[in-house]
């Protein structure tokens, strides 16, 4: 081996330029690096154990990228996240604290919007209500979203979580965007969202009891319909400095085919999903 090969093969230079590559690509993808390493074959340099160490999914290094990847990062993007499953114990802390809270949909709070009348006015739907959560609520909720990498190590911040409370015939709301971050927690199962995708197809979301769904400020979605009184949680999710909008943004009725009875369920990738 030349010593031209034996420096590019080196231990730290290669490993760096692997890490280099693969920042640049999706690390829900496989193949890129897959692809570097058969070129790194055919140029006579066989991967090192060193090198493997990177390629590993149980390497802490590539973890570093995992940001990038992160399904709020996109502006349309939607993920699923099972607390039970990656903050167990802050979810029932949470649950107990919710509980312990003794809030039910005939509780007071502020009306949220439902539809739209035809002259783009927004209606509020007595049926669905929304109330701040307590202190102590909001304290653990924070702690459940920082376990699970919800927060981002602190890039995001957790803002106005709230209750929202839908009575037995509360009707679904009107197509929207946030313009924000948010999270939807389902308390109890039978908890729906109403999403569309970038096509524009319609979906329902089904969470159970400990399931959430965080979504990005663009992702086009719509408070369900129940047919039995449901509470949940809501939190927007925002970066420093970001300033919450009441801005309900695009508002678009429901058609008679995306009432959501006719919808075919929806499954977003998980959380962290590209590990
Ligand atoms: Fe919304």
């Amino acid at each position: 081996m030349s010593p031209v090969r034996e420096k590019c093969c080196s231990d730290v230079l290669l490993p760096l330029l692997f890490l280099l590559i693969f920042s640049l690509f999706s690390p829900s993808s496989p193949l890129p690096p897959l692809l570097f390493f058969f070129l790194l074959l055919l140029l006579g340099c066989p991967p090192s154990p060193l090198h493997l160490l990177f390629l590993s999914s149980s390497s802490p290094l590539p973890l570093l990228f995992l940001s990038s990847s992160s399904p709020l990062s996109q502006d349309n993007s939607i993920a699923h996240i099972d607390f039970n499953a990656c903050a167990g114990h802050e979810w029932e802390s949470f649950l107990s604290a919710m509980e312990r809270g003794g809030a039910t949909v005939n509780d007071g709070g502020d009306q949220i919007f439902s539809s739209v009348d035809e002259n783009q006015n927004v209606m509020d739907d007595p049926n669905r209500k929304q109330q701040p959560l307590e202190v102590d609520q909001q304290e653990i909720l924070k702690r459940m979203l920082e376990t699970s990498g919800l927060l981002e190590d602190g890039t995001l911040l957790p803002s106005n979580p709230v209750t929202l409370r839908s009575k037995a015939g509360g009707k679904q709301q009107a197509w929207h965007v946030d313009l924000q971050r948010g999270l939807l927690i389902a308390l109890v199962s039978g908890t729906f969202l109403l999403y569309k995708n970038a096509a524009g197809k319609a979906f329902r979301i089904s969470l159970k009891a400990g399931e959430g769904v965080a979504f990005g400020p663009e992702c086009v979605h719509a408070g369900a319909g129940y047919v039995k009184d449901n509470m949940r949680v809501h939190v927007y999710l925002l970066k420093e400095g970001e300033v919450q909008t009441i801005d309900t943004g695009d508002i678009t009725p429901f058609k008679e085919t995306e009432t959501q009875d006719k919808l075919p369920m929806f499954t977003p990738l998980p959380f962290n999903g590209g590990m």
